[in-house]
């Protein structure tokens, strides 16, 4: 997709080169700025009842006397902030996209000006509205024919807008990149294959990419990681990302990304039912190499590490049983009681090593438990850190970038639950805050540095007829460190 800034004034847009117009209108929008033709329209489809400023109202006209675009798309906006602006977008775009219309020109006509933060929004919004899973669908519906989208904004707005949609369109190839992965299912998607992903992605955008496998691992002593892994008959693969956008001294952000292709729960065999979205149980290191892509385009000044222990956990004769006991690569000992509180076994070696970074925050990001899912359902992200100045980051950069989480509590009370009579502690506690206590075993093991853990169970996926990736929590963890350019 290309898109453009434009300098044009609502009065202009009658005039424009574009095969549609798509205007976001809303309270407070005079019809009249829109000049004749599209503020005439405007005005009647309000009147007729047609139209309405509430939330997902839009109206496709085709042919306007007066108008050079053929289509135009009203969609309402119900308040100015950039939330409601995205979404407006989105239902107009849902108008266009089957259409015949290459190129469109969409023009906000808010009362306020238009912010770096809308134009920041329009690549996510056309990518939302435009994507299509294909890889494994040979009859998905055809391609939209859009190639070109641009944004009209005063000669006032233009640099803004034209950072905003620069921000915009890396984040949404972070997200696409993302979905793309978490898509993929299971026999596709394999630990192989997100570490060929990484390569990939190393190679075209000059990201430093190493990949330890099975023998490896162990020589470091990833005796959680491996556990895991040992009934798989894919090999497992520990990816590792560093970006280099400053000079060495200065320290990283780790960002470190849940990579379990496929979690059947092991010997604790998960029920049947909806057992086929544990393929997006890899979500957390598809956000990270969606952040990662998101980065490598913008190049800011900073320094990236990103950490993919990546796994399948089934069952088998190999398999991980209750009652084992493994040896972490901190030195740690695990009881494990539940082979499907998995998650955290792969990341806890994964947050040791993240030690040889000297990092200045370390983010694991996971789909790690559903009783996160049961606390804060699909909006919101669990967000978990001792760290005030931390925690408040990313729920600044999550409500920028409308990704949003929710800080949940790390009191010492909760690792009570993780006691064991054999081994430092147990890899579960009882059902109560079990995403809390998922969260209290991963601190364990993030002494050295400022950490903090986004549980993204309910955030990385839809079910039901929507079933698919989100890309979540790409825009967030984009806008997050982004933010940490000094
Ligand atoms: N990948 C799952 C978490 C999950 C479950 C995400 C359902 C989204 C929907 C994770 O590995 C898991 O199985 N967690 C267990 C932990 C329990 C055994 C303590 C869970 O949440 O049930
Ligand atoms: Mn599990
Ligand atoms: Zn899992």
């Amino acid at each position: 997709m290309d898109f453009r800034i434009q300098v044009a004034e609502p009065k202009d847009l009658r005039q424009a080169e574009a095969d549609a117009l798509l205007l976001v209108v809303g309270e407070g929008c005079t019809p009249a700025s829109l000049g004749k033709a599209l503020g005439g329209a405007l005005e009647q489809a309000l009147q007729d009842g047609d139209l309405a400023y509430k939330a997902g109202r839009t109206l496709y006209l085709h042919g306007v006397a007066g108008v050079k675009a053929a289509r135009v798309v009203f969609a309402a906006a119900a308040a100015p902030a950039p939330k409601a602006f995205r979404a407006a977008l989105v239902a107009g775009l849902g108008l266009l996209k089957g259409g015949g219309a290459r190129q469109v020109l969409v023009a906000s006509a808010l009362p306020q000006p238009l912010a770096e933060a809308h134009a920041q929004l329009l690549p996510a919004a056309v990518a939302e509205a435009l994507y299509v899973y294909r890889h494994t669908k040979p009859s998905a519906p055809a391609d939209s024919k859009l190639q070109r989208v641009s944004l009209a904004c005063s000669v006032a707005e233009a640099a803004a807008a034209r950072a905003g949609l620069q921000r915009g369109e890396a984040i949404a190839a972070g997200v696409a990149l993302a979905r793309e992965c978490a898509n993929r299912p299971g026999n596709h998607c394999t630990p192989s294959f997100l570490a060929d992903e990484a390569r990939r992605l190393g190679k075209q955008h000059g990201v430093d990419v190493q990949v330890l496998g099975r023998k490896e691992a162990e020589k470091l002593g990833m005796g959680c990681f491996l556990a895991v892994a040992q009934a798989s008959a894919q090999p497992p693969k520990f990816i590792v990302l560093q970006y280099h956008g400053a000079a060495k001294s200065v320290a990283p952000v780790v960002l470190v990304g849940k990579g379990i292709t496929f979690d059947t729960g092991g010997i604790s065999l998960k029920p049947a039912a909806e057992m086929d979205e544990m393929k997006f149980d890899m979500g957390g290191a598809a956000s990270v190499l969606g952040t990662f892509r998101a980065v490598a385009q913008l190049k800011p000044k900073l320094n990236l590490v990103g950490l993919i222990p990546s796994c399948e956990n089934m069952p088998g004769g190999a398999a991980l049983k209750p009652g084992d006991v493994v040896t972490s690569l901190s030195g740690q000992t695990v009881e494990i009681l539940n082979t499907d509180a998995e998650g955290r076994l792969i990341l806890c070696d994964a947050l040791t090593y993240a030690e040889r970074f000297k990092p200045a925050a370390v983010v694991d990001i996971a789909t790690l438990t559903g009783a996160c899912v049961i606390a804060l359902g699909h909006h919101r992200s669990g967000m978990f850190s001792a760290d005030d100045a931390l925690a408040a980051e990313l729920e600044q950069a999550g409500q920028a970038a409308l990704d949003p989480c929710w800080r949940m509590p790390l009191d010492e009370e909760y690792d009570e639950a993780l006691k064991s009579n054999f081994a430092d502690m147990a890899n579960v506690g009882p059902r109560a805050g079990g995403a809390i206590t998922a969260a209290m075993f991963l601190k364990r093991y993030t002494a050295k540095y400022p950490w903090a853990h986004l549980d993204i169970a309910g955030s990385a996926w839809k079910s039901g007829a929507a079933k698919g990736a989100t890309g979540r929590p790409v825009p967030l963890l984009t806008q997050f460190v982004l933010g940490r350019v000094r």
